[in-house]
């Protein structure tokens, strides 16, 4: 087989939408055998099967579960090559107004989430040869946002825990890289409310602002986080790759 990432095992969560769905499209063109893991299970078993992959249904945030699809791969594969943890949620609110129930629950699918996919998955990614862990952050979680309190805060402990997992892995000899990938406006379905709240507005005010002068392409993030997962970024690990037009180049 060949492609770039040809014969490794991939997970990816959220797989089902968006981003997800276009990163398990490239990580299948490359010849990777791909596990599509999603709440949504009608729509991530069509994705599973038009890329000939295998669907999980898992909730993000429940550990037990993330134990459960852990053990499903590696009772099918000797090991694990590489994890996405791309799943994710982006409602708005701001420091004035969240509510608590509502901050912890956008932690616990954005940045929780993240934080329980590589614990768990660390046993399978240390018996590849060369594993890849990829966290979806955001531009979010590196600047401040009025309107994304708890979603920007979230993102930011994704950035931060990206570079400790990599520090782990490197100084314990364990042969996993692990970056993080740093989305601008990407028009995916995470952008579906907003549309029906502001109609066009919701897409030409983010244009505006984006120095390429248009949203990003599902497919344009999921070139980055291939190329990190793929052994063509061997000397990278604990970095940050913003995909954003040039949003925060300014
Ligand atoms: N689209 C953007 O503009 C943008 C910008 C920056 C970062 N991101 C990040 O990229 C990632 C993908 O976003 P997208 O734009 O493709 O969104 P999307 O809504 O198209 O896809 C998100 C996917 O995550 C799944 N999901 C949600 N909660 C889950 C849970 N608890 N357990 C399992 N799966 C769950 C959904 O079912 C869906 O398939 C997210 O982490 C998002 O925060 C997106």
């Amino acid at each position: 087989m060949t492609g770039r990432v040809a014969g490794k095992v991939a997970f990816v969560t959220g797989g089902a939408s968006g981003i997800g769905h276009a990163t398990v499209r490239a990580l299948a063109r490359e010849g990777a055998n791909v596990y599509i893991a999603d709440i949504n299970e009608d729509a991530g078993q069509i994705v599973a099967d038009q890329v000939g992959g295998t669907f999980v249904q898992l909730d993000v945030t429940r550990e037990s579960a993330w134990i459960e699809a852990m053990n499903l791969v590696g009772e099918n594969q000797p090991c694990l090559d590489i994890l996405v943890n791309n799943a994710g949620i982006s409602p708005h609110d701001s420091m004035e107004k969240f509510e608590l129930d509502q901050w912890r629950h956008v932690h616990s699918v954005v940045s929780e989430s993240v934080a329980l996919g590589c614990k768990h998955g660390l046993g399978l990614l240390r018996q590849s040869e060369a594993g890849a862990i990829v966290n979806l952050s955001s531009i979010a979680g590196m600047i401040g946002s009025s309107n994304y309190a708890s979603y920007g805060a979230a993102k930011a402990g994704v950035r931060n825990m990206t570079k400790s997992v990599a520090m782990l892995c490197a100084e314990r000899g364990y042969p996993i890289r692990a970056n993080s990938v740093h989305p601008g406006s990407i028009d995916t379905p995470i952008l579906d409310a907003d549309k029906a709240k502001y109609g066009e507005r919701a897409i030409t005010a983010r244009e505006q602002v984006i120095p390429l002068g248009r949203l990003g392409q599902a497919h344009e993030v999921a070139s980055a986080i291939l190329f990190l997962a793929s052994d063509e970024a061997s000397f990278i690990t604990g970095t940050e790759l913003i995909v954003d037009g040039g949003f925060t180049a300014r």
